[in-house]
């Protein structure tokens, strides 16, 4: 299903068509397709070339250890992403591993990492979810996350699904034009809050 995007200025295709579906297909994710979905994480930027990114993935033909990545997840999320074929847990290194000392970039690189893989699903007829709604402390214990590693953020990949099987409030959720904040909000020029002088809306 491809989602209204109502953009104000042309963009690739790739950004126009990404959305964050609930509705799945169970159709299984071959396993050359996801070693190239995560090969794009592999050649994201990092700060120090860090790349401070870990993985864990859960595919259905492990039904066990879908099952505990699903258990990770809020009850809200697990309604929809229990029919996704695939589950991951995106995992940030909070120091650099040379000096010890802080990444502060480290989520904003691992967002990085899940966003590149996120268009190189798009380009593949794959969608991603990404979901803040999960409990890092559950994923540390049932996964054995090791100290000076956090759980950011669970994502699913999948391929579309038949938006009719979500509950009713889903089911709109899932077919409303997608929406954004105007430029005019975010792009600021020489002052904070001024918009950018190129910026029209
Ligand atoms: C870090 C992050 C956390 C999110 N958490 C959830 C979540 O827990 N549950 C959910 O249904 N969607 C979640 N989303 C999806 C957002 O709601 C979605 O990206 C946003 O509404 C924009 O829609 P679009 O991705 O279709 O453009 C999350 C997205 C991101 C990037």
């Amino acid at each position: 299903m491809q989602k209204p995007t109502p953009t104000r200025h042309p963009i690739h295709p790739l950004l126009q068509h990404r959305w964050s579906p609930r509705a799945f297909s169970e159709k299984p994710v071959p396993a050359d397709v996801l070693r190239s979905l995560f090969e794009a994480a592999r050649w994201a930027p990092s700060s120090n070339n860090e790349q401070p990114w870990a993985f864990l993935v859960a595919t259905r033909d492990n039904p066990e250890s879908h099952a505990r990545m699903l258990s990770t997840l809020v009850e809200f999320n697990q309604t929809w992403a229990r029919h996704a074929p695939v589950l991951a847990i995106a995992v940030s290194e909070l120091a650099f591993a040379r000096t010890g000392k802080p990444n502060r970039n480290a989520f904003y690189d691992t967002g990085a990492a899940v966003a590149d893989l996120s268009l190189e699903a798009t380009s593949r007829g794959l969608f991603v979810h990404q979901m803040a709604g999960f409990d890092p402390h559950r994923a540390i214990e049932l996964f054995e996350i090791p100290s000076g590693w956090e759980p950011i953020a669970a994502f699913v990949i999948g391929y579309p699904g038949n938006p009719e099987s979500l509950p009713d409030t889903l089911r709109q959720r899932e077919t409303a034009s997608r929406e954004r904040k105007p430029l005019t909000e975010f792009v600021m020029g020489d002052h904070w809050g001024k918009t950018a002088a190129f910026v029209q809306d």
